[in-house]
């Protein structure tokens, strides 16, 4: 379950249909997903096999050509390098959609001179179109696994800013580093 914060408002929204509410009229798509398709080991190809009605429901509804399992950890070689990457200010061409298998993280999300948190976590979509300024980064258990779809893997760069926004605020996580609540699907197949 996500939670949704506005830092600088001291704002903080739990509720699935309130955060729904909140993220929509910035243009961000958010969805709670069923979690019992498939086991929390399963392989990256039986986790695509098994969200196969979803991953074409998103591909149909966004353009997505391509999808695939991202798996990071503690063990994962050059994991802080990595999450450097996308923990200052940036856009990129195409848009950022994650469904979130297990593990958590913080979109910031810099909308109409506004920034908002999403912590992420097990049975969350979020989609952040294309040319939103936005970082990311992992909750400290430095966990998550997630579904990615691309409209073009070329896309997925990222154009920094430099605008220093992501330098006043904390990467604080909420959520509990557990799996939430299985609830049904939202996508009809
Ligand atoms: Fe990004």
């Amino acid at each position: 379950m996500a939670v949704l914060r506005f830092p600088k408002q001291d704002r903080r929204i739990d509720d699935e249909v309130e955060i729904r509410a909140a993220l929509a009229p910035l243009g961000i798509d958010y969805e709670r997903w069923s979690l019992d398709r498939v086991s929390a080991d399963a392989s990256a190809d039986a986790v695509l096999a098994a969200y196969s009605d979803e991953i074409d429901e998103m591909k149909r509804r966004g353009g997505y050509v391509k999808a695939d399992v991202i798996d990071v950890n503690p063990a994962t070689p050059n994991l802080e390098s990595m999450l450097a990457r996308f923990d200052k200010e940036h856009t990129h061409d195409e848009d950022e959609v994650r469904f979130i298998l297990s593990g958590r993280g913080i979109f910031f999300l810099h909308i109409d001179g506004r920034v908002a948190s999403v912590e992420v976590g097990p049975g969350d979509m979020l989609c952040v179109p294309r040319g939103t300024t936005h970082w990311f980064t992992l909750c400290e258990d430095r966990r998550i696994r997630a579904i990615r779809w691309f409209q073009d893997t070329a896309g997925w760069t990222p154009h920094y800013t430099d605008s220093g926004v992501d330098q006043s605020f904390k990467p604080l996580c909420f959520g509990l580093a557990y799996l939430g609540p299985r609830l049904g699907s939202t996508i009809s197949a």
